[in-house]
């Protein structure tokens, strides 16, 4: 059901890879909220040529960006300006890959390339949005931008390996750029969201277990992609003026429980 949400509001979504991407479910529920935006993916991405399925459905406009590299942002917030016919109240950073994941490099034996390359794409990449977006003055008074977080930024999960640290600094950017925006009433927060089956979510490994041990530890169990993509909707909207600096737990209780009924009774069930 839809509310009308972001009438009027225009937007930029970086991240929509496939179906189960978060920000193609986020693209999907902004467009049924009435808000008109471009879609961005690296180039690489854009091969698979999903994307441009995505825009049909939602009439947006497609330019190609590597979210690391200036030019490209330069170039994505000039075209998506013109595209949009004017500024932006609403961007979505949903961003994520480490070479050293993807190549299976313990995280005691990492490359240290490879590492910068993690904290450029997820968390760098977020900085230089809106770097970028400020410096060309193409944000609305009472934006509202939100990037993507896991709850390995707190608290130290197997086999997330370097991904932990790139989470950890798009958090302090996210607080950082919200000081800073704050005087032009724009808000900047992370939302920390359960695990969730993505291209991403699929590359870490053990990713499968961390999905049910989540489901089961978590009170309302995990949130899915599209319910994530509800949340984010509201805090593009004009309901959540006054929510920044924050990083927001997505994640059915999960971050708050440490340990549940069902776990106890699965361990003394053992004895
Ligand atoms: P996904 O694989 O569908 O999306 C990741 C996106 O990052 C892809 O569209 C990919 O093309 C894009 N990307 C990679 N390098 C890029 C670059 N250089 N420039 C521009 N785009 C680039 O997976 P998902 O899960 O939707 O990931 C979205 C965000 O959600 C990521 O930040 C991820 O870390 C975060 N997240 C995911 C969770 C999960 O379990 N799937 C849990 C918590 C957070």
């Amino acid at each position: 059901m839809a509310y009308n949400l972001l009438k009027g509001k225009k937007g930029i979504i970086f991240g929509a890879l496939d179906s189960n991407s978060i920000a193609w479910k986020v693209a999907e529920k902004a467009h049924e909220e009435g808000a008109s935006f471009t879609l961005t993916n690296a180039p690489i991405a854009m091969r698979m040529g999903e994307i441009n399925k995505l825009a049909e459905q939602c009439g947006a406009v497609v330019i190609p960006a590597d979210a690391t590299s200036l030019e490209d942002l330069e170039n994505l917030f000039t075209k998506s300006l013109e595209a949009l016919g004017g500024k932006v109240d609403f961007i979505l950073h949903s961003i994520g890959m480490s070479p050293n994941v993807r190549k299976g490099k313990d995280y005691g034996d990492l490359n240290y390339e490879w590492f910068l390359k993690t904290i450029d794409i997820s968390a760098l990449s977020f900085h230089k949005i809106m770097q970028i977006a400020e410096k060309k003055d193409a944000l609305n008074e009472g934006a509202s931008i939100v990037a993507l977080s896991y709850i390995a930024a707190q608290k130290a999960v197997p086999g997330y390996n370097d991904m932990a640290e790139a989470k950890a600094a798009l958090e302090s950017i996210a607080r950082s750029y919200g000081l800073r925006l704050g005087p032009k009433k724009i808000r900047v927060n992370t939302v920390s969201q359960s695990p969730t089956m993505t291209t991403a979510g699929k590359g870490i490994s053990g990713f499968d277990v961390f999905v049910d041990f989540a489901e089961k530890l978590s009170p309302l169990g995990n949130a899915s992609a599209e319910e994530c993509a509800d949340y984010v909707i509201t805090l593009f909207s004009d309901l959540t003026k006054k929510v920044t600096m924050q990083n927001l737990f997505h994640d059915g209780g999960f971050s708050c429980t440490a340990i549940s009924d069902e776990f106890i009774q699965a361990f003394y069930s053992k004895k």
